[in-house]
Order: C-alpha cells, then sequence, then structure tokens
C-alpha cells in the first residue's frame, strides 16, 4: 500500500525560473512519494513533471543522479533548447531539480547549438581522473538524424556543469574483431534496392561498416556499462540502426580503444540498456518504430564482447507486446539490495514531448531469465519479498 506525506513547497516561482521554458506540474504543493507508479506525472521537489527523457542514473556517494533530455511543449520539442538535465535523489522516489547539467548555446557554429538533438546522455565516474563523463547521442541542427554521432562532455561534480568536448563517429578505420574477409573487401556500395534479401545479406555481411569504415561508424541511441574491472563500453545503434556496436572505451573514458563488435547484424535494435547479474551480462533493448513502442527484445551473452544470444520479449501480460507502451532506455542496479534492478523505459509523446512519461518497473528473475511484469504502483520493499 502507498504512504503519501503531504509537504506544503509553493516553489512553482522558481520552478518556472529554473525550467526555462513550458513545464508540465499540478500546483504548489509537493507530496513525498514512496513509491512508484509506473506512466504517471511525476512532480519533482519543484512540483514540477521530472524532464529527464531518455535518460540514464548513476550512483555515486549515497546519492542517485539521473540525467535525461530537456523537451519542450509541442512540434519541435524533441530538439535541445535548453540541454540535457540532472536531478539528485537519495530514494530513488523524490526527485531535486539540479537544472541543466550540459548546456545547448546560442552560438550558431558550435555542435551543440539551441535546435540541435540531445539524446539519451550517460553518466559514469571515473575512479582514476575523478571526472564524471557524460556520452550523449548528437544529431546536428538541421541535419535530421543523418550526422549520427556520439557526444562527450565531462565534469568535476555529478551535476555539472558539464563541459562539452567533442562529437565524434565511431571506430573510424578500425574493423570489428569479428570482421570477415567479406566485410574487409566489401566495397561499400550495395547494386542491391534496400529491404530486398541480398541487400539483406550485403548488410549482415557488413556493407555499411565498409561504407563507413574512414568516416567512423554511425552512433544514434546509446548507453554505457561499467563492468566490475572498471572496463567502460559504449553500446550503441550503428549501421542505420541495422545493427548494434559494442565498443571498449579507454581508462579515463574518453575515447575509444579500438576493441569493438557488432551485435545482431540487420537486427535492427535501439535504446539499448544494459546490465550484469551473476557473472551474465543481459541487454534489452526494442525495435525502430520512431517514437511508438515495440516489443522489446532480451539478449544474454558471457561476455560484453559477446557472443550476444537472443532470448525473446522479456516483458510479460497485458501490453507486453508494445514493452507496456514505452521504450527501454537505462536498467539500474539498485544499490544495497541484492538481485535488484529496475527497468526504466520512456513513454513518449512525439506530439507534446515534454509530457512524456516514465515506465519503471522491477526486473524479476524466472528460471534465471529477467522478466517484466506491469504494476500500478510498486515500492522498493518489492526486492525483499519472496517470488
Ligand atoms: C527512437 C529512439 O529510441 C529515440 O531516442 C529517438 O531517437 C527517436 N527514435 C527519434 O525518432
Amino acid at each position: 500500500m502507498c504512504l503519501f506525506k503531504k509537504l506544503s513547497a509553493g516553489l512553482l516561482l522558481g520552478a518556472v525560473l529554473s525550467a526555462g521554458c513550458t513545464m508540465i506540474g499540478n500546483n504548489n504543493s509537493k507530496e513525498i512519494s514512496e513509491s512508484f507508479k509506473p506512466g504517471e506525472l511525476w512532480l519533482d521537489s519543484d512540483s514540477v513533471h521530472i524532464n529527464a527523457h531518455g535518460g540514464g542514473l548513476l550512483y555515486h556517494e549515497g546519492t542517485y543522479y539521473w540525467y535525461g533530455e530537456h523537451k519542450t511543449s509541442g512540434r519541435g520539442g524533441n530538439t535541445s533548447l535548453l540541454g540535457l538535465r540532472c536531478y539528485s535523489s537519495e530514494d530513488l522516489y523524490n526527485w531535486k531539480n539540479e537544472g541543466i547539467a550540459l548546456a545547448s548555446v546560442d552560438d550558431p557554429e558550435s555542435e551543440i547549438t539551441h535546435g540541435c538533438v540531445m539524446e539519451r546522455p550517460k553518466v559514469i565516474y571515473n575512479a582514476t581522473t575523478k571526472q564524471f563523463v557524460m556520452w550523449f547521442h548528437l544529431e546536428l541542427k538541421g541535419q535530421g538524424y543523418a550526422a549520427a554521432r556520439t557526444a562527450l562532455a565531462v565534469s568535476d561534480t555529478p551535476t555539472g556543469p558539464f563541459t562539452y568536448v567533442k562529437s565524434t563517429r565511431v571506430n573510424a578505420n578500425v574493423w570489428p574483431l569479428d570482421a570477415s574477409q567479406v566485410m574487409k573487401s566489401h566495397s561499400g556500395e550495395t547494386k542491391y534496392d534496400w529491404w530486398t534479401p541480398e541487400w539483406r545479406k550485403e548488410v549482415e555481411d557488413g556493407l555499411f561498416v565498409a561504407l563507413n569504415f574512414k568516416e567512423g561508424q554511425m552512433s544514434r541511441d546509446m548507453t554505457l556499462f561499467v563492468d566490475d574491472d572498471g572496463t567502460a563500453y559504449h553500446i550503441h545503434s550503428a549501421e542505420e540502426n541495422l545493427t548494434l556496436h559494442i565498443s571498449e572505451l579507454t581508462p579515463d573514458y574518453k575515447d575509444f580503444t579500438g576493441k569493438w563488435i557488432r551485435v545482431a547484424p540487420g537486427g535492427h535494435n535501439e535504446a539499448p540498456a544494459v546490465f550484469k547479474h551473476q557473472d551474465k551480462y543481459y541487454m534489452i533493448t526494442s525495435g525502430c518504430t520512431g517514437w511508438d513502442p515495440n516489443e522489446a527484445r532480451l539478449m544474454v551473452a558471457d561476455s560484453m564482447m559477446g557472443p550476444w544470444k537472443y532470448m525473446g520479449n522479456p516483458c510479460q501480460g497485458k501490453d507486453a507486446e508494445l514493452t507496456f507502451h514505452s521504450q527501454s532506455t537505462y536498467i539500474l542496479p539498485v544499490a544495497g539490495k541484492k538481485d535488484a534492478f529496475i527497468f526504466m523505459g520512456d513513454r513518449w509523446m512525439p506530439r507534446n514531448p515534454i509530457d512524456g512519461r516514465y515506465i519503471w518497473l522491477p526486473v524479476i528473475f524466472e528460471n534465471n531469465l529477467p522478466v517484466i511484469k506491469w504494476y500500478d504502483q510498486w515500492d522498493l520493499s518489492f526486492f525483499d519479498k519472496e517470488i
């Protein structure tokens, strides 16, 4: 059963100022929450609906940080008018607005000028450099989704402000670990029409890897994963979203080592989210249907460098074939709880992006495989129960 305590806040004016533009809230009172309610408005400490879409979480020194896309109202609300936002929380239910972590800028010459697309930010902490390292999907202003770049920003504090460093295509002039001779000798050009069986075979064999070899591989939907030994990986949709790539990051997390693999060539996976449980690596992805939800896919591997095996849809129950009307963005290991993971998804609202909702659901294990079921309301005591 859910418990609520009413707290008076009266901070609406402050919220308007800090949001910088349109926002969604209810009134000037804030409820302290003690449960998750997937799909409902989720108010922050300013009584404003949390604005951190396509997000990722970082747990650092007892505090959770939630980074995500700041969306605005109406058409155009998916382009970046302010940047990437950060919230903090001690309990995962109640979130304090920490403002814009990485700001888009006025300068039309900048890669992150207002109107570019900044998506799916993920932040990891590097214990050696003591830096917070953010990677995110960047599309250059006015180019739709053609640029397909990943971008780097760093900060000495978790809430920022982050300093923008660069954007890049990935693994230029490096073949994947599993590259075949067919791939290496491919011209990168095809005589076949898209979507024909012959073209699909060429894609599987590495048509787009060869095409993008010199410039570097595309990078759209992405996530980061740090393994127990501190090695970090950048996982991203490449090859026109047809194939996932997993690339090892350098020890400072600010570049690529050149060690990379392809996953599910031609399989059309987006929205990767990775976690590790009992020495197995799990990845949940979606198919590619724009802002519309589709069926999630589960993959499992013994190593981040694969091979990855497709295990079907991890969702069960009503609307499981639509990932409960959401798309994966991150899977959070809950600090201090054993075998406790939270699936985080976005319920996109393309006509009014700022109204996008968050679908956070517990991951349970059945027959040694992760399963996600719908709960209207749940709390962290879920993980203390015998299932
Ligand atoms: C689906 C992706 O997962 C989102 O992050 C976004 O890039 C949209 N496609 C754009 O259509």
